[in-house]
């Protein structure tokens, strides 16, 4: 019988593509998403590209009554959960937003899945629950560290409830997949990532400099202890990522209890390759300056991957140009993101 997947925040950056692979791989998708950051139209342009679609519910996940109305009207088998916010400087501003998005309503969800008695999930983590690791690449048997904003706290915490909840009920299956830093965009130009106001992240920064939209890139530092002085993470395609999530829903269909890993390449870039490579890729100049660094980052991160390709089978194929052209492509067709018109 096919299965049946509810990808919370299925409307966003990530979940959008990763409900491309899961419905190009046979699932069923219901889509729960209030959204917050996003646009229904990301999910048109799935339909478009597949030819096949999500059901579609507008709501929250913080939303208990409805959340019992879907789980008894809809046979779900599995959730992937990507509903939240992550905007880190957002998150200093307004914790309380944060902490009642990502926890409670983390909380809420699983509550209700207990009671519907459906028992896995695959969590959206991030690399920031590592704090600031003394020596690279991680893996997953690193300890948590001190993440350095609510964002980062209110991440470690929902891995730390569902550790907690698996502990006490053995028939919890649950993956906490620990992303490093997702860009790039479906290879068609059609989907991609779609920032509301200025961009907090590098590349869609750095793309909207490209394409004249912004006059320039402010490079955070250029005096860290790295080959070139700026800052070097594990940029990753999200096709890749969204690949991660479908090998990840197929281990914990037969593994119980918490299992984590790490969804990165391997390999770090740092800010300034990631500028020449968007330049030569776009054939654009990416006027920038180096200001102060940036409160909380961390000169280095990137993953050792290597036991989700043991475990999962799975490992990144896309290069770094291809996240560049596949970006350039998707910020050439949309130049108003998801408020482009269709073509
Ligand atoms: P996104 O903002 O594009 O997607 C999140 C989606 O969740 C949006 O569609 C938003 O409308 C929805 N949402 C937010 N709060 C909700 C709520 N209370 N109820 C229902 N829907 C809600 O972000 P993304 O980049 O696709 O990230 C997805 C997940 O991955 C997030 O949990 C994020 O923290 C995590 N993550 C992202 C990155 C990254 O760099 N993009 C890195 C590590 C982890
Ligand atoms: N950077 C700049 N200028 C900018 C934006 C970023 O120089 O305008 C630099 C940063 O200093 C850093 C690198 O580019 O060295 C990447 O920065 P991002 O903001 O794109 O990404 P981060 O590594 O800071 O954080 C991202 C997500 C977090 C997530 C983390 C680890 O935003 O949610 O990856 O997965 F927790």
């Amino acid at each position: 019988m096919t299965e049946r997947i509810l990808v919370t925040g299925g409307a966003g950056y990530i979940g959008s593509h990763t409900i491309l692979t899961l419905l190009n791989a046979g699932y069923e998708v219901v889509v729960l998403d209030n959204l917050c950051n996003s646009s229904q139209e990301s999910l048109l342009r799935v339909e478009q590209i597949c030819g096949k679609s999500a059901w579609f519910i507008q709501g929250d996940i913080r939303d208990r009554e409805l959340l019992d109305d879907l789980f008894s009207t809809q046979q779900i088998d599995s959730v992937l959960h990507f509903a939240g916010l992550k905007a880190v400087g957002e998150s200093v501003k307004q914790p309380l937003d944060y902490y009642d998005n990502n926890v409670s309503g983390s909380l809420t969800l699983c509550q209700a899945m207990a009671c519907a008695e459906v028992f896995r999930l695959v969590f959206s983590s991030s690399a920031t629950v590592y704090g600031e690791p003394t020596h690279m690449p991680i893996s997953e048997d690193f300890p948590t560290g001190v993440p350095t904003n609510p964002y980062g706290r209110s991440k470690l915490m929902v891995e730390e409830l569902l550790k907690d909840l698996a502990h006490s009920d053995p028939r919890w299956s649950i993956a906490l997949l620990r992303y490093f830093n997702p860009i790039g965009a479906h290879p068609s130009g059609l989907m991609g990532e779609d920032p509301n106001g200025l961009p907090n992240n590098l590349l869609p920064y750095v793309s909207q400099v490209a394409i004249g939209k912004l006059p320039q890139l402010a490079v955070f530092g250029a005096d860290y202890p790295t080959p070139d002085g700026t800052g070097i993470r594990d940029y990753i395609h999200v096709v890749d990522l969204a690949e991660g999530h479908l090998k990840a829903l197929q281990a914990i269909s037969h593994k119980n209890g918490v299992n984590t890993w790490n969804l990165g390449t391997g390999t770090g870039y740092s800010v300034l390759e990631m500028i020449r490579a968007f330049e030569k890729a776009s054939e654009k100049p990416v006027p920038f300056k180096i200001v102060d660094r940036r409160l909380g980052d961390i000169a280095e991160c990137w993953a050792d991957p290597s036991k989700a390709e043991l475990e999962l089978g799975w490992k990144t194929e896309r290069g770094l140009q291809e996240m560049m052209s596949d970006t350039w492509r998707w910020q050439l067709l949309n130049p108003q993101g998801y408020a482009t018109k269709r073509y």
